[in-house]
């Protein structure tokens, strides 16, 4: 590792500095120097390699874009062959180890409980970007460093957007609102949705749909495990029959069409780790294996078109948690996160 040496007079006004001892310590690294000797050691290294691992060069750090270095990444890789690294790295960080399930569990709880006081917390009339500030003053008071994603909070028909972030509209009285947000504890993310009555009780339309999804996302969930010897892919596949299904039940006439284009367009997940969307180069067929994490997050989106129940129209619903997949049990790291009607309903009429 290359680093910036221990110097008391910038470390006075900038903070410390980890320093070479400092890394070997504390990150494992064999052998540690000053980042200003970086240019000679790799010029010797060249010499005796015969593969470099790196992305694009172009975007390396400054520190080795000098002309000299640039000149000898070129004539050095004539002689020498270079690899990508970073999916070589996304395939290392594809199934995690029991200590980053460990900080994934406590990742998912802070997050969790950031969602518990927010339904406390809604009524109409508070604005969306209140919402968020509670989110990010809860997750940050429970342990996290900082909210992983810009987050979605969606008042009533704003749902309707995938990825509405101006998060700047006040909340009404029998509206729902969406909000997809999580937080990060130590590099790992969480990446919740949930979707609740602004007023603390659901209508009768709004709760049937709210059953279809969560039934959806329920059947999903139970699909996590390596014994079912399945891929996100297939989990989507069959989150599509599943939600067919349930909108039939409640009154849905749906080609494929708008099903998987209007009224549920996006993927039921995605990888997760120390990014939300984790491993964004390795395609969504793996099989799953133990430990690895993933989302489960279906969702209904019902335009303003007589083609769908007037009822239901203006109501978009996601709900997703993120989930460890194990042998034979899935395991769910937000499941602290109220999302059975029932459970929201008493979070939310304990008003504070
Ligand atoms: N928060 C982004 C996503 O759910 O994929
Ligand atoms: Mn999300
Ligand atoms: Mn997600």
């Amino acid at each position: 590792m290359f680093v910036l040496p221990k110097n008391p007079s910038a470390e006075l006004w900038d903070g410390p500095r980890t320093g070479i001892d400092g890394v070997k310590e504390l990150f494992g690294a064999d052998e540690a120097y000053e980042n200003t000797r970086f240019q000679s050691y790799f010029k010797k290294v060249l010499k005796n390699v015969k593969h470099i691992f790196m992305d694009d060069p172009s975007s390396m750090p400054t520190l080795i874009k000098s002309s000299e270095t640039k000149a000898l990444i070129e004539t050095g890789l004539k002689l020498q062959t270079i690899l990508p690294l970073s999916k070589i790295i996304q395939e290392l960080r594809m199934v995690k180890s029991d200590d980053e399930v460990e900080i994934m569990k406590k990742s998912g709880m802070i997050s969790s409980k950031a969602f518990i006081e927010a339904m406390k917390w809604t009524s109409p009339g508070k604005t969306e970007s209140q919402l968020w500030a509670k989110f990010d003053y809860e997750n940050r008071l429970h342990g996290a460093s900082i909210l992983a994603y810009v987050p979605v909070v969606a008042g009533g028909p704003n749902a309707l957007s995938m990825h509405y972030v101006r998060n700047d509209m006040e909340l009404k009285d029998g509206d729902l609102v969406l909000v997809d947000c999580g937080g990060e504890y130590n590099g790992y993310a969480s990446d919740i949705t949930r979707t609740w009555p602004v007023n603390g009780k659901f209508t009768e339309p709004q709760k049937e749909l709210y059953q279809a999804v969560l039934n959806v996302n329920k059947a999903c969930i139970k699909l996590c495990t390596e014994r079912n010897n399945i891929s996100l892919h297939g989990i989507h596949a069959q989150s599509v029959k599943l939600l067919k299904h349930e909108l039939q039940a409640i009154g849905f006439e749906v080609s494929a069409w708008d099903l998987e284009r209007i009224l549920y367009p996006h993927h039921v997940g995605h990888y997760l780790g120390l990014d939300v969307h984790d491993l964004h180069d390795l395609d969504r067929s793996r099989k799953l294996k133990k430990n690895m994490v993933i989302t489960i997050e279906p969702g209904i989106y019902v335009p303003f078109d007589n083609k769908f129940p007037e009822k239901y129209q203006g109501i978009g619903i996601r709900i997703e948690d993120n989930v460890v997949i194990g042998k034979d049990e899935p395991y769910v790291l937000t499941s602290t996160s109220p999302k059975e009607i029932v459970d929201i309903e008493f979070c939310c009429s304990n008003n504070n």
